[in-house]
This record gives C-alpha cells, sequence and structure tokens, in this order.
C-alpha cells in the first residue's frame, strides 16, 4: 500500500483516489503519526499531501521527520516539498505573490518521475510559498518561469519533491507521474482489484458471521444496495434487509425498491410502514436542524422496533464509506483524528447490542459503484444519484406536510425524468427539486393564482464537498418549467439554483 500523510490539503483525498485508479491501495494518515507507526504499516511508499499553511511558522503541521530515514519512497506535494525541503535542509520562502493556475513546466532530468514524459508539461500551480534553496542533498528536476524548484529529487534517497499538483485533472499528465511513483519508484504491482477486494471481503464477512442473521437497512441508494450485494453473496438466506418508509421518499420509491430487492435478493424483506410516525414528529417544526434531529430519532426508533423481531440477528451491516470514516475520524491512524469527533458512524448498533459489518469503509464512491457492477446490480441503480438520510423533508423547506409532500414528490418526479430523457441524469451528480415556502402571483388562463414557487438543483461534483451548478440546456429546463406548471397543481413558478457549493450547500437544508 501507499499512504498519504494529510496536511490539511482539499486534495488529499483527490491523492487517495489517483493513486488507487492504479490499482495499488492507498490510505489517509493523520500528518503527525509517528514514523515507527508508519513503519508498522509496511507501506510501499509515503505521499506527503500539500496543505495551507507555511512550513516557517511555529505551529504548522509536520511529519515525524525520522520517515525521511526509513528507506521508503517519500514523494511531497506543494507544502509536503518545502517540509521535505526543509527538514533536509533547504530553505522556504513567501513567494511576492501567489501563485494559482496553470504553468507550464519544464522538465530537464531524466528522473523515474518522469519517465515517458514530454520536456515541457503543463502543470497547476496553487501556493503562496516555494523552496527558495535546495541543499545539496537535492537536484532539481523541474522548472517554471516562476519556481526555479518546480520538482526536485534527492541524489542519494528515493525522496522526491514537486511543487505543482499532479493529483488535479488540470495536470493533464499528472496520473502519469502519480503512476511512475508508485509503480516505478515504490515499486508496487498495480494488482490491487475491486474483484479481488470482492472476494476477500465475502470471506471475512462469512467467517465473522458464523451461522448467524445479519440485518442491513435498505434505503435504495447505492451504498446499502451494494452493501446487501456483498452479504447476500457471503451468506445468502441469513441476511434479512429492512426498509423504513418514512413518507419522505421520492415518487414511487418503495415500490421500486422492492422490485429490485425481489429481483436481486432471495431473502427476508421487512417494510416498515412509519409515514404517520414521522409526521407526527415533524408537525409544527421548521427549523431544519431540529427536522434531521428528529427524523434520525424517528429512524432509530423504527428500526430499532423491526430488529428485535429478527431472530439470530447478531450484526449490523452499514454502507459506511472511506471518506465518512476519514471524516468522522473513526479511524485511529486518519488525519481527521486530531481534529474532530463529529457523527458517530457507528452509534446505531451500539445501542441495539449489535456488531457491526460495514464492508465498504474502505472504499470511495466510484469504487462503490463499481463494485455494485461488478456483483451483477443493475447500472441503473448504480449510478442513482444520492439521496439524503432526512429525505425530501430537507427539500420542502420550512414545515413538512403530507400535501406538500404529494407537490414536492411530482415536481422532483418531472426534474428527474426529463433530465434522463435528456441524457443528461449521468452528467450530473444531484438533481432535483427543491418546495419553497414562498408564493407568488401568477396568471393561468383568466384567473389570477397565488400559488407556490419550486427550484430545480442540479450540480456537478467528484466528491460532494465542492460543487458546481449544471449547465443545464434552456431548452430542458423550460420544459421542466414547463411540465411543473401544467402538471402540478399548486405550482406557478420555477427557479433554476445557479449557486455553487461553497458558499451554498447542495441541499437547501
Ligand atoms: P450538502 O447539502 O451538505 O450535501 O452540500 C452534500 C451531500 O450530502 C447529502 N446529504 C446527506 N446525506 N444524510 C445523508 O445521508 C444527510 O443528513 C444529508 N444531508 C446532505 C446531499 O444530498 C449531498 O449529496
Amino acid at each position: 500500500r501507499i499512504v498519504v500523510l494529510d496536511f490539511g490539503s482539499q486534495y488529499a483525498q483527490l491523492i487517495a483516489r489517483r493513486v488507487r485508479e492504479q490499482n495499488v491501495y492507498c490510505q489517509i494518515l493523520r500528518h503527525d503519526l509517528p514514523a515507527e507507526r508508519i513503519a508498522e504499516l509496511a507501506p510501499k511508499g509515503i505521499i506527503l499531501s500539500g496543505g495551507p499553511s507555511s512550513v516557517y511558522v511555529q505551529d504548522a503541521p509536520r511529519c515525524d521527520p525520522e520517515l525521511f530515514n526509513l528507506g521508503v519512497p517519500v514523494l511531497g506535494i506543494c507544502y509536503g516539498m518545502q517540509l521535505a525541503c526543509e527538514a533536509l535542509g533547504g530553505k522556504v520562502d513567501h513567494t511576492p505573490s501567489r501563485e494559482y493556475g496553470p504553468a507550464k513546466c519544464t522538465v530537464h532530468d531524466d528522473s523515474l518521475l518522469f519517465r515517458g514524459l514530454p520536456e515541457q508539461i503543463d502543470v497547476w500551480m496553487s501556493h503562496g510559498d516555494q523552496v527558495s534553496a535546495i541543499s545539496d542533498v537535492f537536484k532539481p528536476l523541474a522548472e517554471t518561469n516562476t519556481c526555479p524548484y518546480a520538482a526536485i529529487a534527492h541524489r542519494e534517497l528515493p525522496i522526491y519533491g514537486m511543487q505543482f499538483h499532479p493529483e488535479v485533472t488540470h495536470t493533464p499528465l499528472g496520473g502519469q507521474i502519480l503512476r511512475n511513483f508508485v509503480l516505478d519508484v515504490c515499486g508496487c504491482e498495480g494488482t490491487w482489484q475491486l474483484g479481488d477486494f470482492a472476494q476477500a471481503a465475502i470471506e471475512q464477512i462469512r467467517s465473522l458471521v458464523g451461522d448467524a442473521r445479519v440485518i442491513c437497512g435498505l434505503s435504495g441508494g447505492v451504498d446499502s444496495s451494494v452493501v446487501a450485494a456483498l452479504l447476500y453473496k457471503a451468506i445468502g438466506p441469513q441476511l434479512s434487509c429492512i426498509l423504513v418508509d418514512n413518507g419522505l421518499l421520492r415518487k414511487d420509491e418503495q415500490v421500486m425498491v422492492i422490485q429490485e430487492f425481489t429481483k436481486h435478493f432471495k431473502t427476508d424483506l421487512h417494510v416498515v410502514e412509519a409515514e404517520d410516525r414521522f409526521m407526527e414528529t415533524l408537525e409544527g417544526i421548521s427549523e431544519p436542524q431540529e427536522k434531521r434531529r428528529r427524523i434520525g430519532h424517528a429512524f432509530i426508533e423504527c428500526f430499532k422496533e423491526e430488529a428485535v423481531k429478527i431472530k439470530d440477528a447478531h450484526f449490523l451491516a452499514q454502507g459506511t464509506l472511506y471518506p465518512d470514516v476519514i471524516e468522522s475520524g473513526a479511524d485511529l491512524d486518519g488525519p481527521a483524528a486530531t481534529i474532530k469527533l463529529h457523527h458517530n458512524v457507528g452509534g446505531l448498533p451500539e445501542e441495539l447490542g449489535f456488531e457491526l459489518i460495514e464492508p465498504l469503509r474502505d472504499l470511495f464512491k466510484d469504487e462503490v459503484r463499481r463494485l455494485g457492477l461488478e456483483l451483477g446490480l443493475p447500472e441503473s441503480l448504480v449510478w442513482r444519484h444520492p439521496f439524503p438520510g432526512p429525505g425530501l423533508a430537507v427539500r420542502c423547506l420550512g414545515e413538512v406536510t403530507r400535501e406538500k409532500l404529494k407537490v414536492l414528490r411530482e415536481a422532483d418526479s418531472i426534474v428527474v425524468n426529463e433530465i434522463k430523457a435528456a441524457g443528461l441524469y449521468r452528467e450530473t451528480s444531484q438533481s432535483f427539486a427543491v418546495l419553497l415556502p414562498v408564493q407568488s402571483v401568477g396568471v393561468m388562463g383568466d384567473a389570477r393564482t397565488y400559488d407556490n414557487a419550486v427550484a430545480i438543483r442540479s450540480v456537478k461534483t467528484d466528491d460532494f464537498m465542492t460543487a458546481d451548478w449544471s449547465r443545464l440546456p434552456y431548452d430542458l429546463l423550460a420544459r421542466i418549467s414547463t411540465r411543473i406548471i401544467n402538471e402540478v397543481a399548486g405550482i406557478n413558478r420555477v427557479c433554476y439554483d445557479i449557486s455553487s457549493k461553497p458558499p451554498a450547500t447542495i441541499e437547501w437544508e
């Protein structure tokens, strides 16, 4: 495996994904992990990520300098390179003007890192500091007009640094550079495959579970479906699934989930009809956080009540993904362990007395999708847009009522179906309707109307941490608007949300 030490870079996850694209397993670790601990993990290479700090300030995040003596190849990227230089006798200074954007980089050394690349490459820079002097142990490999040490290498040890970001798509040959690092410099074989991953996970689940039962919550989304598919492969009829219909699902969702389930899994499915319970707990509540809190609570209650009816169930499976594990700090070697401990990934089973199975906790979303396909799930399911746990409640602004949900469900279904019909569903990452608590005047036929407005939200994103609004064609927007206003009673106005994240979020609540 390769490990990435995270110095607070927005790109650390991206680095890990790029490495995994080379079929090499990659894990993100906290930056201050002792070298001893890193050595125990036996990585074939260490990547030091970028970060927002300056190496010359007192409290700058640092790595254990001993890691440069482990004999393991190291690649420092941006801040990571500056750290390596500073640790080994170089000098880092503030640049007169922050460099952000594309640059032409000239490579003048035939090192392993740049093998097979042209002499001039386009790279992406994003830094306020740079290395102004290197010590004798390093030699320069590449430069740009403004950056004399765009890439460097240690003369004797396999230690490399680059000021630009090979992990971003704006460095078109960056993937090749990372490939050279992990395969040629580190000697990884590039044999880590999702198929092998699945096989290993299936065997692990079998030996852990024995002949007990496993409960899995199904939401109709990608993650829980892939978990169910993996478990079904492993233990077949010992799997019981629970679908909680909280009345906040999309149009025809329950029917669709049951259909898909019975097609792919010949095992036990419990459908909990809980609309009344959720409507009751949401009555009179319009504050978003309180809505979420109540929904989460009601969900746990429903799940608990159903789970106790299932005999011999000792395990609960969850679709926790690698980004959740990193962000929650649940991985004690992970970067978030030093920063925050917010949501409790394993809160539910602890209360229930179950043991937890999280077979996807090492995977990124795109890997989960690939795994789903490998396990035989249909593309239509695997490529579904994500849907938030609190469901339509966070898209029905203000107080949630059955009537409002009915309107929202219809409008939402038009948005999604029209985007699918235009062949743009896969090109957008998440598309939906939001019912606004705003009434405005309109005219329909000869009559004045005073009805609600719907916002269309459609975004494109890789990781859902940042997102840009989709540039949907005007004709498509026009069709969606006309259909919603004509077909959904109670709506006389449609708006398009053109905010990016940040500063807006993807959901409205
Ligand atoms: P935001 O609105 O924070 O959303 O930009 C980012 C992504 O997370 C989804 N989301 C949730 N998913 N439970 C979930 O399982 C939640 O409470 C929740 N809130 C937001 C959102 O749909 C988007 O994909």
